[in-house]
């Protein structure tokens, strides 16, 4: 596939960063399996997303294996230049293009794996590896890990003992996002607005939710993304009540609101946008009133985001608006205080606030420090994205808010002395949403 990097600056430094911070330790990461779609044709070949931020290599069967405190830190196995082949599936870089243009010290092919391994890992007390995933790796790890002993017996050496979850110390420098992996998601998310405004200008009744999908897909491929980071969710009426729905297949309804959940993927980092308009372009009294109850605590939450705080102050600022609204509307009945403490609330907003984004959309590092929730710091990206959903047949509520799921979601990067929003020029108000809606039919 790819002949180098994208963003090789990016994988470079990121690179150097992880080598710095593993010190004494061996790190080794291993490439998914190419999944079959049907019969013999595959799905499109994501890699791994600790193997893209550090090297940046997007072909299958890759083994990374980095050890700082040797003279060759960075070793590859990777798929070899195999013409018969490339003329099906693309030009492979091969063991020298690892070396050329991936940052390889040494490279080998896969093949070379079990023969090389028992010797690189030779020495290494510690090895930073997830477990548990791959158990034909686990499996050949273990075996490499049994001949260094034997081995290095002679001359008082052995393989790792102890092996280390790569959150320790690769997920922590994810957490952190450096200017140039900003720049990269701004881009992204300016690509997703674009996404979701000609998905708002083309709504109507009688338009089907794939087609808002395929007008979401051409903006993020003609633009130069990779396509959406996660499968978009566009669910109109009822269908926008479950969480990840992506059967898409439904003709929006005159009266309905559509909610439209969908991020461009740009260079492996993805952005993770959320919005909710009317088919019509005109929300009913009721469904206005469930949009600005999400939007309060959309915003309510996004006010609290700045380095210092704990993570679980988004949600309880959520939680706070979003049950006093619950309450004042009639959805739920009692005290807000004693429903937010036996979580009635959960009822109409049973996801959490948010998650770290990055290059996965539910991007990895840690919630927690210890007892309790991390401090926010400057670099880290998470979401907001509180809602209300309203089956259409719940009669515990009043009736003109059955059938309504409202979720809206921002992305949130927290800076030295704040936050910025990087999707606020995307459409929410709902003047500006009911101004696009229907706007430019295609
Ligand atoms: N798009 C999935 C989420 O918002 O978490
Ligand atoms: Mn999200
Ligand atoms: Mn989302």
């Amino acid at each position: 596939m790819s002949q180098a990097p994208q963003f090789p600056h990016i994988v470079q430094d990121n690179m150097k960063a992880y080598l710095d911070a593993l010190g004494d330790d061996a790190a080794l990461f291993v490439a998914p399996h190419h999944a079959t779609r049907s019969n013999d044709t595959e799905y499109t070949y994501r890699q791994s997303s600790d193997i893209l931020y550090l090297c940046g290599w997007m072909d299958p069967e890759m083994v990374l294996l980095l050890r700082p405190k040797s003279e060759k830190p960075v070793v590859m196995f990777v798929q070899p230049k195999d013409p018969k082949r490339e003329i099906w599936t693309g030009i492979r870089p091969g063991v020298e293009g690892a070396k050329q243009d991936f940052g390889a010290d040494e490279a080998y092919p896969i093949s070379d794996l079990a023969k090389q391994l028992p010797h690189l890992l030779m020495g290494f007390e510690r090895l930073h590896y997830q477990f548990a995933e791959n158990p034909t790796m686990d499996k050949l790890l273990m075996n490499s890990i049994q001949k260094a002993n034997r081995s290095g017996r002679k001359n008082g050496l052995s393989g790792p003992d102890v092996f280390v979850h790569p959150a320790k110390v690769l997920h922590r420098l994810r957490q952190i996002k450096s200017s140039a992996e900003i720049e990269v998601m701004r881009k992204a998310v300016a690509i997703t607005k674009k996404a979701h405004e000609e998905a708002m200008a083309m709504t109507a009744p009688g338009v089907f939710e794939y087609q808002l999908e395929a007008k979401i897909s051409y903006v993020f491929r003609s633009h130069g993304g990779t396509g959406a980071g996660y499968a978009s969710i566009v669910g109109g009426g009822n269908n926008a009540v479950i969480l990840h729905y992506v059967t898409n297949d439904q003709p929006l309804r005159d009266g309905d609101v559509v909610c439209v959940d969908a991020g461009c993927e740009l260079g492996s980092y993805t952005g993770d946008i959320t919005r909710a308009w009317p088919v019509n372009g005109k929300f009913t009294p009721a469904q206005r009133e469930i949009y600005e109850a999400v939007l309060a605590a959309n915003e309510a939450a996004i006010q609290v985001c700045r380095p210092g705080i704990r993570y679980r102050e988004i949600h309880e600022a959520s939680v706070q608006s979003l049950t006093e609204s619950m309450v004042r509307l009639g959805l739920l009945e009692g005290d807000v205080d004693e429903i937010i403490a036996n979580e009635g609330y959960k009822k109409f907003f049973m996801h959490g606030t948010g998650h770290w984004l990055g290059m996965d959309v539910h991007d990895v590092g840690s919630y927690v420090d210890g007892t309790d929730a991390i401090v926010l710091e400057p670099g880290m990206i998470l979401t907001v994205e509180p809602g209300i959903y309203i089956d259409v047949a719940d009669e515990s509520v009043p009736e003109q808010y059955r059938g309504i799921g409202i979720r809206l979601e921002d992305d949130i990067l927290i800076t030295a002395d704040g936050y910025e929003n990087l999707s606020a020029d995307i459409a929410k108000s709902v003047e500006d949403v009911e101004r696009l809606v229907g706007s430019h039919l295609s």
